[in-house]
């Protein structure tokens, strides 16, 4: 691993840096000059086993009603965990969603989760993709009973939990959040170029790209993050024929019609489609929409009342200023890679060995 050791301060048990081997509590890696992640982990600490479960359980079918339909199915690591090639997300049987899928990235940061922010806490948020009827479709009860019936599973759940084996829905909820409040991406060109490090050389055209993007585009999505986490917005057509009132359906305000949560760029060079309903393939599409296409309408953010100027020339810097926010290490971290050869409990039912019951 290519870290600096100078730029990071590991504190005590938060999202993942190196993972011990004994399964003991996990060092949080905070990048030098990056705010304090808002995830409580006194609620939840992190251990070596906690994260292992949760990483088992993000890549595994059996966790949806059917077996099909793992976490990894729409959040995918060589996209940035998101869904590829869907404008909206695909689930169990077909079905499909309503929104993109969002990238998973620095989540410990965040505080909210959705495109409207309806979800306001991590550890819960696993909930709703188990029981979306277009997601997983499950219940919270049955992946416990599932869970229960693997020998592997109940001794993960022991190492994760103090040496108790009993599944419970708010651990699997806990173990999932281990894993993904440790997906955090910070070693990018861009990461590399502001620590002064090895390997973040910036040429002219990614230098004028940098300093347009915060002239036109850091007021919301702001570095080092890239996003304020507030709900704007940016001036989409709404979609007739699926319609979304985004942060209003959540907080009942006419304020908040049509705006969304302003999305983290990090790996945006992986993560198409773009925009809560994937309506943009390309970011070329999305610099023609913020210099040609902006619909106006009552809750419009002001910055995007007037399109934004930029001639083709600068959108190519821009561009090219927007690849280097794409983080190899962190796409192909092998920590966060599915962790083994097929799934880690059987799924078919035929498989099962029931419990003895005491
Ligand atoms: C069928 C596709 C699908 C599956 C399966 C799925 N997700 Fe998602 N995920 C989405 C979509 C779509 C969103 C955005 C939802 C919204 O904004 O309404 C999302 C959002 C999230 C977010 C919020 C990210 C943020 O920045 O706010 C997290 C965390 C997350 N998913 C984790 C998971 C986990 C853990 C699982 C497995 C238990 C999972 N997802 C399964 C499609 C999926
Ligand atoms: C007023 C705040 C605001 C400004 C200024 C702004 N954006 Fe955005 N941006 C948003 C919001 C909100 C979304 C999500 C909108 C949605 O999906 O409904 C978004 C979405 C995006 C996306 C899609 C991300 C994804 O994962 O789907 C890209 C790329 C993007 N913006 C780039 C830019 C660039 C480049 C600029 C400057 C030229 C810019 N934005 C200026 C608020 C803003």
């Amino acid at each position: 691993m290519a870290l600096a050791a100078a730029s990071l301060t590991l504190l005590g048990a938060v999202a993942f840096g190196p993972a011990p081997a004994d399964g003991g509590p996990v060092p949080l890696v905070q990048p030098a000059g990056w705010p304090r992640p808002t995830y409580d982990a006194t609620r939840n600490p992190l251990t070596g086993a906690g994260v292992a479960l949760g990483r088992a359980l993000f890549y595994d079918p059996g966790l949806s009603r059917d077996g099909t339909i793992s976490c990894a199915s729409c959040h995918l690591q060589a996209t940035g965990f998101t869904h590829v090639d869907h404008a909206v997300s695909h689930g169990i049987e077909g079905r499909l969603g309503r929104r993109n899928s969002l990238a998973l990235v620095n989540l410990a940061w965040n505080p909210t989760f959705h495109w409207d922010g309806g979800v306001n806490q991590l550890d819960v948020q696993a909930l709703n993709p188990i029981t979306n009827a277009a997601e997983m479709d499950n219940t919270l009860a049955a992946v416990v009973g599932t869970l229960t019936r693997s020998r592997a599973y109940r001794g993960q759940f022991a190492r994760a939990f103090r040496g108790d084996s009993v599944v419970t829905g708010q651990r699997v909820l806990l173990a999932l959040a281990q894993f993904t409040s440790g997906l955090v991406s910070y070693r990018s060109r861009y990461d590399k170029y502001v620590r002064h490090e090895a390997g973040g050389e910036f040429s002219a055209q990614e230098l004028n790209g940098l300093a347009l993007f915060r002239a036109n585009c850091a007021s919301c999505h702001r570095e080092p993050l890239f996003t304020d986490y507030s709900f704007q917005n940016n001036g989409l057509a709404l979609d007739s024929q699926a319609p979304d009132a985004g942060r209003a359906a959540i907080t009942g305000r006419a304020a908040d019609s049509l705006r969304f949560r302003v999305p983290s760029l990090r790996n945006i060079e992986r993560t198409a489609p773009y925009m809560h309903d994937g309506r943009f393939r390309r970011l070329r599409d999305v610099l023609h929409h913020y210099t040609a296409g902006l619909h106006q309408s009552a809750t419009l953010a002001p910055q995007l009342r007037a399109p934004l100027r930029l001639s083709p020339d600068e959108q190519k810097d821009l561009t090219a200023f927007l690849l280097t926010l794409t983080d190899h290490d962190f796409l192909t971290d092998s920590r966060f890679a599915y962790p083994g050869a097929g799934p880690a409990f059987p799924t078919d039912p035929a498989a099962i060995q029931p419990i003895p019951t005491p």
